[in-house]
């Protein structure tokens, strides 16, 4: 019986590659959402929403046929008019045609945007991969300046240490500009045509499309055989290699560590230039916590005019994954100020009351619903961790008074039902400095 109970029961699954977060684990993610909102208003940065989904020709355009995420990863559909639309994989074009769309390049020259927002790909979910995940990322539209790069930087370095990670490499790179990595890839071709019959099937269908893919394959033949091919940096524009090295100049004069490497060419077609990730040993094969770079002609792929901008995004489930394997102690949710226990139909009738009337003055409160007995009530208040309990039996409805006991050192009075409100703001003001508060 119980077997066919739980059959039926566990019918409706999640989705593969998603999850649920569930109550006793939110608190992580509004203190570390909360944290994002706080740094990006510190560094002036205004919020953006686009829709969850977009034409999918937007990331066609943006994101670059060739690439993995549209090529293979996109949730996309025929809606009922006949159109293509994509759940959103990514967070860049969506602002940037938000930016255009909106002309807000009429409101002032530079903007610094950010965003919180759930991305969808239809990847092979393992640790740290999900077909749904968060993101928050910041974009600065309007600016070629070095410093854009470096602000970024900073900031993300900002959030990912006000949330215990401390404990990150920065990887950065120049992929220069599209006629850059053209001729490069025609040497790395080349190269790698030598050893065709070594690399690993996936990198065997990325020669012809898309060599510089191979370079960031997690491939062991295919990382001893890219070991020593021709570096990019070496291939790149004079201007390009100057304003590399100009960022580099200045993440030293800003103490911020970082490792050139070469291997990082990221796997969205938009970025020119800068190149940047975040990684972590603590996350395994999936240990980005966050990347980006510049894209200086995503506007001009986009239909607007050039407008050199820059980016980053970073996943939440692996920034709260490596905060909890280095031990951090988000601050918890406030628990409910007071659980009003009731025992019997009339009692439970006035406590709702009572309850109502609290919460309108602001505080917190709770109660149960079930017919619990009294035992089970004051377990459930105890385990909530709430400052007050209050009583309501028989006895207490017949007197029009209840009995408040406090959590915190288990005193208790007897308080008329009228003035248990009063009771409570005046015993809130007086323990505000040491109590978790209303
Ligand atoms: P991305 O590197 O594709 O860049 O994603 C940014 C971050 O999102 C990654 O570093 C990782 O932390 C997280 N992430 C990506 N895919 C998954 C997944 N399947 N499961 C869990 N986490 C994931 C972008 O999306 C660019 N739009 C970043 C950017 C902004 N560039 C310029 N501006």
């Amino acid at each position: 019986m119980k077997f066919i109970f739980v059959l039926i029961y566990m019918k409706f699954r999640r989705p593969k590659g998603t999850k649920d977060i569930l109550p006793a684990d939110i608190y992580k993610w509004h203190f570390v959402e909360n944290t994002i909102g706080e740094v990006m208003q510190i560094y002036d940065y205004s919020e953006i929403r686009t829709p969850t989904f977009e034409f999918t020709e937007l990331f066609i355009r943006g994101v670059g046929k060739e690439t993995d995420i549209v090529g293979k990863e996109m949730y996309t559909f025929t809606d009922k008019s006949g159109e293509s639309v994509t759940l959103r994989p990514e967070g860049t074009a969506p602002v940037m045609r938000a930016y255009l769309e909106n002309s807000l390049y009429n409101e002032k020259s530079l903007h610094r945007l950010y965003y919180i927002a759930n991305m969808f790909r239809y990847e092979k979910p393992q640790s740290g991969r999900y077909r749904e995940h968060t993101q928050f990322g910041a974009e600065i539209i309007g600016s070629e300046s070095i410093y854009t790069d470096v602000e970024l930087i900073l900031l993300a370095r900002d959030i990912y240490q006000r949330c215990g990670i401390d404990n990150f490499k920065l990887k950065i790179n120049s992929i220069g500009k599209a006629e850059d990595r053209k001729r490069y890839c025609a040497v790395l071709k080349e190269y790698l045509g030598k050893y065709v019959n070594d690399l690993s099937e996936d990198s065997k269908r990325r020669i012809e499309k898309n060599p510089m893919r191979i370079l960031d394959s997690k491939d062991p033949g295919d990382i001893k055989i890219t070991q020593e091919c021709p570096k990019i940096l070496d291939y790149i524009s004079d201007e390009s290699r100057n304003r590399f090295e100009s960022l580099c100049a200045m993440l030293r004069e800003n103490n911020i560590d970082h490792d050139i490497d070469f291997r990082l060419v990221r796997g969205l077609d938009y970025y020119t230039d800068t190149t940047f990730e975040f990684v972590s040993d603590l996350l395994g094969a999936q240990n980005a916590i966050g990347g980006g770079g510049r894209y200086d002609l995503l506007a001009e792929q986009l239909g607007g005019k050039t407008t050199p901008s820059v980016g980053f995004a970073s996943g939440l489930e692996r920034l709260i994954s490596v905060a909890e394997k280095n031990g951090f102690k988000f601050s918890a949710n406030k628990p409910p100020f007071i659980y009003l226990v009731a025992l019997g139909d009339e009692a439970v009738n006035k406590a709702f009351l009572l309850m109502q009337d609290l919460r309108n003055s602001q505080i917190s409160s709770t109660m149960d619903f079930n017919g619990k007995s009294m035992k089970s009530q004051l377990r459930h208040a105890n385990k909530l961790n709430v400052n007050y309990v209050f009583i309501i039996g028989d006895e207490e409805l017949s007197k029009e008074r209840g009995i408040l006991k406090n959590m915190n050192d288990s005193t208790q009075c007897e308080i008329e039902f009228a003035k248990l409100k009063d009771h409570l703001l005046s015993e809130n003001k007086k323990s505000k400095s040491s109590s978790q508060g209303i």
